[in-house]
C-alpha cells in the first residue's frame, strides 16, 4: 500500500509537470499559479488510494485523479467570485490578482482541461467514469446555486443545508473514491461503499470548513476568517444559531443579518462569533462532524478488501477531521 505522503508525492509531481506556458498568457497564466500553490490535493489522493485498494498499480487511474483536481480547482475560481473571496491558499484569488472576467475564463478553459484527462481513463472504465463525473459536475452547480440562494433565505432547514452540501462538495469526493475504485477492478458493491464512504467524509469535510471559517487560524487556514458571515452563510452553524437564539441574541443576529457595511466588517464577525460562543452551536457542529465521520468509518468497514489496505484511507479520514487547513 503506498501511503498518503507517498501518494500525495505522486500526484504533485504529475499536475506540476503540466504545461501552462500557453498563449495567450492572460488564460493559462492563472492556471498555473492556482494549482502551483498546491492545496491538500485529497480528491485526486482518494482515487488513487481507492484504486489502490485493489490494484498495486495506481499509475492507471493518475490521468483521472488530475482531471478530479483541475475540476476541483476550477471550482474555486468560481467559488471565490460568487463568495467575494480575496484569499485562498494564503495568496491572492485569481479575481482578485486578476479579474473576474480572468477567474471566469481561465475557469472555463480549467473545466475543459479535466474533461480532457478524465478522457484518458482506461477505455474499459471510461463510459461509467464520464457519466459520474458528468453527474457530479452539475451536482456541484446545484449545490453552489442552493448555497447562494440560501444567504438571501431567513429560514434555512438543518437537512436543506445538509443536502446542499452533499451536492457542492461530498459528492465530489465520493465520485473521486468511485471512480478510482472502478478504476483499480473493484467490484459495483465496494465501488458503492466507497461512494458512500466518500459522501460521509464529505459531509464532515464540509462541516468543518465551516468550522474552520470562523474558529480557524487564517495563516494555516489560508482563507481569511470570518467569511461565511459576512456573505451570510446559511452554514450549520448559523442555522442552529438562529434555531435557539432568545431575546437580545434575536435582535443582534437579526441586525448583523441585515448589515452588509464593509466599515463593519470586523465588527459583524466579532458580534455574530460571539453569539455562537455564547449559545454552545460549535459543539452541535463538532458532534455532527462526529457522527458523519462514524458512518463513513462503517462503510469503510464493510469494502471486502485485507484490513492492512485500508489502513491508509482510515488514517486520511482522520487527518481531515483534525485539520487545521
Ligand atoms: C475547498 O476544498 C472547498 C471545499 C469543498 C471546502 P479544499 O479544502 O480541499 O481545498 P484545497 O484544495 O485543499 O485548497
Ligand atoms: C465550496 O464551499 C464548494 C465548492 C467550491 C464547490 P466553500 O465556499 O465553503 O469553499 P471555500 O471555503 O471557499 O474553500
Ligand atoms: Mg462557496
Ligand atoms: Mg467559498
Ligand atoms: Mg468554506
Amino acid at each position: 500500500m503506498n501511503t498518503f505522503d507517498k501518494t500525495v508525492q505522486l500526484i504533485s509531481t504529475e499536475i506540476d509537470q503540466i504545461d501552462w506556458s500557453k498563449e495567450p498568457r492572460g488564460l493559462y497564466e492563472p492556471i498555473g499559479y492556482v494549482l502551483s500553490l498546491g492545496g491538500k490535493r485529497i480528491r485526486p489522493v482518494l482515487t488513487l488510494m481507492a484504486c489502490n485498494l485493489f490494484s498495486d498499480d495506481v499509475q492507471v487511474a493518475v490521468n483521472t485523479a488530475i482531471g478530479l483536481e483541475i475540476f476541483h480547482n476550477f471550482t474555486l475560481l468560481h467559488d471565490d467570485i460568487m463568495d467575494r473571496a480575496d484569499v485562498r491558499r494564503g495568496r491572492l484569488t485569481v479575481h482578485k490578482k486578476w479579474n473576474d472576467n480572468t477567474a471566469i475564463l481561465s475557469g472555463d478553459v480549467m473545466q475543459i482541461t479535466s474533461y480532457k484527462f478524465i478522457a484518458k481513463t482506461p477505455s474499459q472504465y471510461l463510459k461509467p467514469v464520464l457519466d459520474l463525473f458528468s453527474q457530479t459536475a452539475a451536482e456541484i452547480c446545484e449545490g453552489q446555486q442552493y448555497d447562494v440562494d440560501f444567504e438571501n433565505r431567513e429560514l434555512v432547514k438543518a437537512e436543506e443545508y445538509l443536502e446542499m452540501i452533499r451536492l457542492k462538495t461530498a459528492v465530489l469526493l465520493g465520485c473521486a473514491l468511485k471512480t478510482g475504485a472502478w478504476i483499480g477492478g473493484a467490484g459495483e458493491e465496494d465501488a458503492q461503499l466507497l461512494y458512500d464512504f466518500g459522501i460521509n467524509i464529505g459531509l464532515a469535510f464540509q462541516l468543518k470548513d465551516d468550522l474552520l471559517d470562523v474558529y480557524g487560524d487564517e495563516k494555516t487556514f489560508g482563507k481569511k476568517i470570518g467569511g461565511d458571515i459576512l456573505c451570510n452563510k446559511k452554514t450549520y452553524l448559523l442555522i442552529h444559531a438562529l434555531e435557539l437564539a432568545k431575546g437580545d441574541d434575536v435582535t443582534e443576529l437579526q441586525n448583523w443579518l441585515l448589515n452588509s457595511d464593509e466599515n463593519l466588517s470586523e465588527q459583524k464577525i466579532k458580534a455574530v462569533t460571539s453569539v455562537f460562543d455564547r449559545l454552545g452551536v460549535k459543539t452541535i457542529c463538532e458532534d455532527k462532524m462526529q457522527f458523519f465521520y462514524s458512518k463513513a468509518i462503517a462503510k469503510l468497514d464493510k469494502v471486502a478488501v485485507l484490513e492492512n489496505k485500508k489502513q491508509e484511507l482510515r488514517k486520511l479520514a482522520e487527518k481531515l477531521m483534525f485539520r487545521n487547513d
